[in-house]
């Protein structure tokens, strides 16, 4: 069986029954049968998902290029192929005059995959400028666009994560950013910045990241383990009860997000190992494949950590990741 080690970057010792890679978008219609009828699943860079164990299926592997570039007075108008480098076209932008993107520097993936969980960073999020997502169909066998206000974006969600969909494969995303970008940089360090430039908020973003999360390519990791969560204001109060010093961000009237780092390192994580896994010792919401871990071990390590985190401060933690087991998606 065809190992998927080198395909997602926590990096576990996994196969797969079979792994194809999809160079043309016209053979996706070829794939309909295998799509729905056998367990499959589409992959990208492989950097939001983790394979615990083997799974029984067939991969198929995005490798669909192409941008194209349209403008008017006052925007320009980028459609992707789903398959290009999420950060490579972070930088073909930025080097076209193109701003708007650099707050999103150095996140792994493929374009295609921006959409599913809304992919963010240092105060921007994707949807910010997507202006459709374009997807095979496998059940009608048909390309389907969506509009962004149809595409139900959320903190880390979208409707390309509900099970709402038939089963497709996202082709395209078209980008709109305007010609005088608005700069973002509410989020620190960028706040910091002192002649605001879009190529000084490219420098702090790429420069802080590479400083605090590990590096796929010489540690395993798939970033944040575990979303942020979002509590009401009544139970922040709570929490400041027992830790006056914890931070928040804040959502709406009702809702506050609180960083999961800072839970996790209250509770004297940060380092810990449990096997061939550990939480890491910069950023404690990123837990990396120190050394030929196990999805056994990484799951005890998860189970540990939320447990801990429930008890000490009520909040249910969930993966960002997306954890696949032998028959699929799993959860925690
Ligand atoms: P994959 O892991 O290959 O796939 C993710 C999911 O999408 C899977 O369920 C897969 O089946 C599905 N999928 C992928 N492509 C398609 C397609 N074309 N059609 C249909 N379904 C598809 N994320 C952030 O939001 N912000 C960050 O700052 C950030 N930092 C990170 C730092 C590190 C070091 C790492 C390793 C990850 C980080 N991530 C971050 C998570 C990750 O980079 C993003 O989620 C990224 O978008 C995943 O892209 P991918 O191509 O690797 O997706
Ligand atoms: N913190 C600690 N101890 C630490 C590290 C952080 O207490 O060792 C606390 C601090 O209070 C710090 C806070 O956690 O201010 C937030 O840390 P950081 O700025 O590193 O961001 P994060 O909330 O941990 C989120 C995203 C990242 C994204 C960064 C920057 C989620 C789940 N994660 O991390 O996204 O890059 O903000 O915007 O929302 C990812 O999704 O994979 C990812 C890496």
């Amino acid at each position: 069986m065809p190992s998927l080690q080198s395909l997602h970057t926590f990096g576990l010792n996994a196969q797969a029954l079979d792994i194809q890679f999809l160079n043309h978008i016209d053979d996706l219609s070829n794939l309909k049968e295998m799509m729905l009828n056998h367990q499959c699943m589409i992959l990208g860079e492989g950097s939001n998902t983790v394979f615990i164990e083997d799974f029984d299926g067939s991969v198929l592997v995005n490798k669909l290029k192409g941008i194209d570039v349209k403008e008017n007075d006052n925007e320009y108008l980028i459609e992707v192929a789903s398959g290009e480098s999420w950060h490579e076209f972070v930088l073909f932008c930025h080097d076209h005059q193109m701003y708007s993107f650099e707050n999103l520097a150095l996140i792994p993936g493929t374009v295609g995959a921006s959409p599913i969980q809304n992919i963010g960073a240092y105060g921007v999020e994707v949807k910010d400028f997507i202006e459709f997502v374009e997807y095979f169909d496998f059940a009608s066998g048909t390309i389907k666009k969506l509009l962004k206000d149809e595409c139900q974006f959320g903190y880390r969600d979208s409707i390309f994560k509900s099970g709402n969909l038939p089963p497709f494969f996202i082709t395209k995303v078209g980008f709109k950013v305007r010609k005088n970008a608005k700069l973002v940089n509410t989020y620190s360090p960028l706040d910091e910045i002192k002649a605001l430039s879009p190529s000084r908020i490219l420098e702090t973003v790429i420069e802080t990241r590479q400083a605090k999360l590990p590096d796929p390519k010489d540690l395993g990791n798939a970033g944040s383990f575990f979303k942020n969560p979002v509590i009401s204001k009544r139970h922040y109060q709570t929490i400041l009860d027992l830790d006056a010093a914890c931070p928040s961000y804040p959502v709406d009237n009702e809702f506050v997000k609180l960083p999961a780092a800072y839970l996790i390192d209250q509770l004297g994580f940060k380092g810990s190992k449990l096997g061939g896994i550990a939480c890491h010792e910069r950023q404690p919401l990123v837990l990396v494949n120190l050394e030929n871990g196990s999805g056994n071990e990484l799951i005890e390590l998860a189970h540990n950590i939320c447990q801990k985190v429930w008890e000490r401060f009520s909040i249910k933690l969930e993966n960002e990741v997306r954890l696949i087991g032998k028959q699929g998606l799993i959860s925690l």
